[in-house]
């Protein structure tokens, strides 16, 4: 065993750093409210210095914002300077498609005010009839949208929601992956498969049917693009949850050296799941799957662990560098984004589990390469005995590109499709003109839509898009978020 190669030290702060803005305002003058006078305050005493204070605070407000502003229009980048768009620094996070969308949809609209009897949960007729236009603008074989509207709006003023019938189902699956901003491969958006299986809505009968789509998605290394949509959110019926951001995550285990072995984002979820009960193997390795969580309202959080013929992986080697497999690494093969919420028409299916194949990046400069997950860069640089002394060597750049050259050809010689990075921007300028050919825009985030290595050296690098939300979407909501990585807080109870 190599396991010191893969453990690394542990990183506590960077999820902090998008705190950066309130963390300024924090010394704004608002300070000293509650606290000791530190001694440099200005005193208070009359009206003229109320309005002193008051002048002067809103000044120092502005400040702050405006050097906000000015630094993240500097980290944009030249390219983007020209954009009216107010742009705010976040890091670039972990690049699961659909999470963190900060505004979940429709929820700044206003809602109609007639009939709120089961208003926590009732579906927003606006949205309805906004999708059921679009489905059948789009699909003209499905015949004038009146009749069905009608249908439509009369079933929620029944029952405050409504079921959609399969096509509408399958077509609002596949326009919420069209509509995700974040996602490079979406040219194949039409071919996703939907598996409805809305009438499942036990923690038992969720978790198989999960691996049922592992097996079916994995499809021996051909990898389908595939949706599965358990039980819709309904008044008095809430809808179950997955905890795990991707059907297969590996656990993070903190070693007594404050070092973490196997993948360090998942550290504080894996404490919770062993406080829950859940084992590990005796012997604890870089790679151990994480067990599938579960929670229904009725039965709480239920944790199973995944059968082994599901979790399809890759063994990495290099193409021209032996030493690589006693690096002892691997990947799954099909990511499966399981915390996502896909609204379709006003309707929420909060367990809607959906993937596609890996682009090289997201394993080998993401998950294997941050800092903060397996940070293996400078360990493939010693490896391959560049000079890791001055920066200017280039050592990360170069190690960086062997890794996921690694990537790459292993995926390749066993089978599993993958794609690169290259390949996929040029497929995704196909996807942008097809979109703008049928009269539509094609909304897209340009700091996730550009890979994280080579940036400039691919298409999407050097242009603009379209950014306004559309409908239907996944939405990762902030506790869907925040579970995924802690095991808290729980959704229902
Ligand atoms: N970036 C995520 C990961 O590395 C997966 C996100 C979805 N990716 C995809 N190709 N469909 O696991």
């Amino acid at each position: 065993m190599h396991e010191h190669q893969i453990e690394r030290a542990r990183h506590v702060t960077t999820r902090l750093s998008g705190f950066a803005g309130p963390a300024v305002l924090g010394l704004s003058p608002w300070t000293p409210v509650g606290l000791r006078d530190p001694g440099w305050m200005p005193r208070i005493e009359t009206l003229t210095d109320v309005a002193t204070w008051l002048t002067v605070t809103a000044l120092g407000l502005c400040l702050v914002a405006g050097v906000q502003h000015l630094v993240a229009f500097q980290a944009a980048g030249p390219r983007l300077r020209g954009q009216q768009r107010r742009r705010s620094i976040r890091r670039r996070p972990e690049p699961v498609a659909g999470s963190g969308c900060p505004v979940p949809h429709g929820s700044s609209e206003p809602r109609p005010r007639a009939r709120r009897r089961v208003a926590s949960t009732e579906v927003d007729r606006g949205e309805a009839e906004e999708f059921l236009r679009l489905f059948h603008a789009e699909n003209p074989e499905a015949g004038p949208v009146e009749a069905r509207l009608e249908a439509v709006l009369r079933e929620i003023d029944a029952t405050g929601t409504y079921w959609h019938t399969a096509e509408e189902l399958a077509f609002g699956a596949r326009v919420a992956w069209r509509n995700n901003a974040r996602c490079i491969g979406r040219l194949y958006w039409r071919s996703l498969q939907v598996r409805d299986l809305r009438t499942v809505g036990d923690a038992e009968g969720v978790a198989t049917h999960c691996f049922g789509h592992l097996r079916a998605a994995g499809n021996g290394g051909k990898i389908r693009p595939m949706i599965s949509v358990f039980a819709p959110e309904a008044p008095g019926r809430p809808a179950p949850r997955i905890w795990n951001e991707q059907l297969i995550r590996y656990a993070g285990y903190e070693l007594p050296d404050g070092r973490v072995l196997g993948d360090p984002r998942y550290v504080e979820l894996t404490r919770e799941l062993v406080r829950r009960g859940w084992r590990p193997p005796l012997a604890r390795g870089a790679f151990d799957v994480l067990p599938l969580v579960v929670e229904t309202a009725a039965e709480g959080p239920r944790m199973f662990p995944l059968p082994a013929e599901a979790v399809h992986e890759v063994e990495l080697e290099h193409p021209e560098l032996p030493w690589f497999r006693d690096l002892r690494l691997r990947w799954h093969a099909v990511p499966v984004i399981s915390n996502s919420r896909l609204v379709i028409g006003g309707v929420s299916y909060p367990t809607a589990p959906f993937n596609g194949w890996y682009m090289g990046t997201e394993i080998g400069a993401r998950n294997l390469g941050d800092k903060d997950r397996y940070d293996l860069v400078p360990e493939v640089a010693r490896r391959m005995g560049l000079d890791t002394s001055r920066e200017a060597t280039l050592w990360r750049d170069r190690a960086l590109v062997e890794l996921n050259r690694a990537v790459l050809h292993s995926y390749q010689a066993a089978g599993v499709a993958i794609t690169d990075h290259h390949t996929e921007s040029v497929r995704f300028l196909t996807h942008v003109e097809r979109e703008e050919r049928a009269g539509r825009s094609c909304p897209a985030d340009w700091s996730w839509i550009v890979p994280p290595m080579s940036g400039s050296q691919t298409p999407v690098f050097h242009r603009y898009y379209d950014t306004a939300e559309q409908r239907p979407a996944f939405v990762t909501d902030p506790d869907a978020a925040q579970r995924g990585l802690l095991g808290a807080p729980r959704a229902f109870g």
